[in-house]
């Protein structure tokens, strides 16, 4: 199956694996009340009761008045940026997801991470590593008066390990953003794990309602994009919420040219009644400890294994430090990738390389030649109420397995790859 793959998970079948740790997007189980839900579904074109019943959750849990459905999370970055950003504008983030940077890039944007410096550190020690740095993001905002549309940040940080941001930190962005008139949105993919990593760690956040936590973090923003296919507990939706009346109007106009009309955004009604239930239901204590207890317990027995990881453990995934993990192999070898197959071949574990293949580029001065990122990291997310702690031990016993047997790893070269996004359809060959 790998051969015929060309040694790209992505050419795998799903029939064909047995623990599917590809991505906790879209892959949540969906609870009784929301197959329910979905019975309940008005396919009105204009002002169905699940819109409504949308809305309004939407507007209590987050406090934003104007809510614009979209099919998933990159067609609300879509409508934002292709409507508020100006050729040559910066739009700063503690660090933009692809889809992000991707959608700030093809308007024109210059997308800039400013996370904190440990939020680099595969092992630095910090309770809220997906903080932005204050005082960096107080000079982008002074040096580039006028190009910055909004400054964004990322909840939890999904491409720096899933790591938090605390609300001390959300409110000395508001801060900044406010000293500057600049308008704050949040990517709320993962608002309430962000928020249980508040009320877990920050200073006088423990034991108080997850609800309340969220609404203070988001009463700070004017807006927010959200995939609901993560903490939304639905296998599609997104949305776009915000306060500024002038921008509704532009996004509402754009928003039925590529999705459809303002009361379904690309939806059927009954997927707005899934992501209505699936956002109250995410904000359950005992959900949420259970959840982020689960890929804590699952980073931490790969840790006491010996096994290199991002620490601490993020809120929806366990990232491998796949350089530390084969420290044979050479990075132009890929081991990131390397690690995928082996936990393919091995387990029938299908994890994501997130290292040399997806973000390296040819040399312009040695076209030969690729210039790797700083880190090459595989990351195994955990889907939301699907596999049990076993399912997990087994993928961790695998892995500590392999880490043993080092031997197991063979290098990749890349035999054929695509001009952009190439690590979905690239085919290699081992070395
Ligand atoms: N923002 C963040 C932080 C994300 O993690 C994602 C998706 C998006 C935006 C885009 O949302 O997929 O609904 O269009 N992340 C998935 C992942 C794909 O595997 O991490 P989307």
């Amino acid at each position: 199956m790998l051969r015929r793959a060309g040694y790209n998970i992505f050419g795998i079948a799903s029939e064909d694996v047995y623990i599917d740790l590809l991505t906790d997007s879209g892959t949540s189980a969906m609870s009784d009340a929301q197959w329910a839900g979905l019975m309940r579904g008005d396919e009105s074109y204009a002002g169905g009761r699940n819109f409504f019943h949308f809305e309004e959750t939407v507007r209590k849990i987050f406090g934003l008045p104007h809510v614009i459905p979209t099919h998933q999370g990159r067609v609300a970055e879509n409508l934002l940026f292709s409507t508020v950003l100006e050729p040559g504008d910066i739009v700063p983030n503690n660090t933009h997801f692809d889809t992000t940077r991707a959608n700030v890039e093809v308007n024109g944007g210059v997308a800039l991470d400013l996370v904190i410096p440990e939020g680099r550190e595969p092992r630095a020690r910090h309770p809220f590593k997906g903080n932005m740095d204050l005082g960096k993001l107080e000079r982008c905002l002074a040096e580039n008066r006028g190009r910055v549309p909004l400054v964004m940040l990322t909840l939890t940080n999904n491409s720096g390990g899933g790591q938090p941001v605390s609300l001390e930190n959300v409110r000395g962005v508001r801060e900044v953003c406010s000293r500057n008139s600049v308008p704050l949105f949040l990517d709320a993919c993962r608002f309430a794990e962000n928020a249980w990593f508040i009320r877990e760690r920050e200073p006088g956040q423990a034991g108080r309602p997850v609800a309340e936590i969220v609404r203070d973090v988001f009463s700070l923003a004017d807006g927010c994009t959200m995939s609901a296919k993560k903490d939304g507990l639905a296998n599609i939706g997104g949305f776009l919420a915000l306060r500024d009346e002038a921008w509704v109007e532009k996004l509402k106009n754009k928003l039925i040219l590529i999705e459809g009309f303002p009361t379904y955004g690309g939806l059927a009604g009954r997927d707005l009644e899934a992501v209505a239930l699936g956002l109250r239901e995410v904000l359950q204590e005992d959900y949420l400890a259970f959840r982020v207890g689960q890929v804590t317990a699952f980073g931490e027995a790969l840790a006491a294994a010996g096994v290199p990881v991002v620490e601490p453990i993020g809120g929806h995934a366990v990232y491998i430090d796949a350089r530390a993990f084969a420290p044979r192999l050479p990075p132009e070898h890929y081991p990131g990738q390397a690690l995928t197959v082996a936990l393919y071949r091995e387990g029938g574990i299908r994890a994501v390389e997130i290292g040399g293949v997806m973000f390296g580029k040819p040399d312009p001065k040695d076209p030969g030649r690729e210039i790797l990122p700083d880190l090459d990291l595989v990351r195994l997310a955990v889907p939301r109420r699907v596999y049990s702690n076993d399912h997990l031990a087994y993928v961790a016993d695998v892995t500590a397995r392999l880490h043993r047997e080092p031997e197991a790893l063979r290098g990749l070269r890349i035999v054929h790859q695509a001009p952009v996004l190439r690590h979905f359809t690239a085919r290699f060959e081992p070395i």
